[in-house]
C-alpha cells in the first residue's frame, strides 16, 4: 500500500500470524532500505524470522526508472524478503524473470505474488508466468485497481474455474477488495479462496503511515463514501498507470471539482493547501467499499487477531447450521 504501509505495519501484521507487505511505491533505495530495517528489528524483537515480510512494487514505476528499479528490487532480494508483489505494469513478466534469475543462485526462493483484475490476466499469471500466489482484486478494492474489475463475488469463482486452478496443486488464490470483517474472510474461504488481502482495514492502525486526519475521515465514512477516480493521480501528477487503472478513494471536493472540469492548476493549489492544512474535503484518502464497517483505529496485530477470531466463529456458526 503505497504511502501507507511501511516496515512497522508490515511487521506487526506478520507478527500476529498474517503476512505483511511493505510498499515500495515511489520510494528510493535508501528509504525502502530503512523501512526494511524497521520491519526486521520489530520481527526480531518478537523472536521471529527477520525476513517474514514482503515488498510490493508498482511495476509501471519500475519501468519508468529502470536503472534505479533494478537496484531497488536487488536490494529487496539481498535482504531475503520472503515475497515480492507485482501489480500495475504492462510487462510484469520481465520483473518476475528478474526475481527468478536472481533466485537461481539462492537456496530459498522468493514467493512471487501478482495482483490481477480479470480472469484472463489470472490465467496468464498462473499458466504462463508460473507465479506463486495469485491476488484476485475486485472492483470494491481501495487504492488502485482496474475500473473494469468484476465484483469479487463473481470474479473469484470465475478465476477458481480456470483449469490450472482446479483440483490439487494449483497456486493459492487470495481474494481482495472491500473486505472488512472476519465474516467477509469466512465468505471468501467458503467460495474457495486460500485467504484474503485486506488493505483499507489496516490504514486504521497506529502503524499505518496515514495521518490522524486521514484516519478520522475513514472512521467517519459511510457506505456510499467511496468513488473510483483519476482526480488524485492527476493533481499529484502520479501518472503513467497502465490503461484502465484508476483508484478508489473517499469522495470529496477534489473529486467533484475534477469531474466538473475545474482547471488542473486551480485544483492542484487547493489540493496542496488542503493536504497541508489537513482538510478532508481536499486531501487524498484511498479507501475500499468496506470502509463503513470500520469504526476504530486499532493496533495492526489486534486487527489480525480480531479478524482471525471472527472468521473462525463464523465458520463454526455456519458448520452448526448443517447439523
Ligand atoms: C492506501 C492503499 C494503497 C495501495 N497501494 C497499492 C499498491 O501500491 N500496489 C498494489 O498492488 N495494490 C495497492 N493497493 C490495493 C491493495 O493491494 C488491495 O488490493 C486492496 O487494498 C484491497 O481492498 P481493500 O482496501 O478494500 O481491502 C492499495 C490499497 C490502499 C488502500
Amino acid at each position: 500500500m503505497a504511502g501507507a504501509s511501511g516496515g512497522a505495519l508490515a511487521a506487526q501484521v506478520s507478527s500476529a500470524g498474517a503476512f505483511g507487505f511493505i510498499a515500495a511505491g515511489y520510494d528510493s533505495v535508501e528509504s525502502l532500505k530503512s523501512q526494511i530495517g524497521i520491519a526486521r528489528s520489530i520481527l526480531q524483537s518478537h523472536k521471529l524470522d527477520g525476513s517474514f515480510f514482503g515488498v510490493g512494487f508498482l511495476a509501471w514505476q519500475l519501468d519508468q526508472r529502470r536503472d534505479e528499479a533494478e537496484k531497488l528490487v536487488n536490494m529487496v532480494l539481498e535482504h531475503k524478503a520472503k515475497a515480492i508483489w507485482f501489480a500495475f505494469g504492462n510487462d510484469l513478466q520481465k520483473w518476475i524473470k528478474f526475481v527468478r534469475d536472481h533466485d537461481e543462485r539462492k537456496e530459498e526462493k522468493t514467493l512471487v505474488f501478482v495482483q490481477v483484475s480479470s480472469t484472463e490476466e489470472a490465467r496468464i499469471a498462473v499458466e504462463e508466468w508460473k507465479i506463486d500466489v495469485l491476488v484476485v482484486q475486485g472492483i470494491e478494492s481501495g487504492g488502485h485497481g482496474s475500473s473494469h474489475s468484476p465484483p469479487l463475488l463473481t470474479f473469484l469463482p470465475s478465476v477458481l474455474c480456470l483449469p490450472a486452478l482446479r483440483g490439487e496443486g494449483g497456486v493459492p488464490v487470495l481474494a481482495a477488495g472491500g473486505l472488512a470483517t472476519g465474516a467477509h474472510i469466512a465468505a471468501m474461504l467458503a467460495l474457495g479462496a486460500s485467504g484474503s488481502v485486506l488493505g483499507t482495514r489496516f490504514l486504521l492502525s497506529p502503524e499505518s503511515l496515514y495521518t490522524d486526519v486521514q484516519k478520522k475521515a475513514l472512521v467517519d465514512a459511510k457506505d456510499n463514501s467511496t468513488v473510483r477516480t483519476m482526480a488524485f493521480d492527476t493533481v499529484r501528477e502520479t501518472l503513467g498507470w497502465p490503461a484502465g487503472i484508476d483508484g478508489r478513494a473517499l469522495k470529496n471536493d477534489t473529486v467533484q471539482d475534477f469531474d466538473c472540469g475545474t482547471p488542473i492548476n486551480v485544483l492542484q493549489d487547493k489540493f496542496k493547501e488542503g493536504t497541508k492544512s489537513g482538510n478532508p474535503s481536499r486531501m487524498l484518502v484511498w479507501s475500499g467499499t468496506g470502509v463503513a464497517l470500520m469504526k476504530e483505529v486499532n493496533p495492526a496485530a489486534d486487527i489480525v487477531l480480531e479478524l482471525h477470531e471472527e472468521c473462525e466463529n463464523h465458520l463454526k456458526a455456519v458448520a452448526q447450521t448443517l447439523r
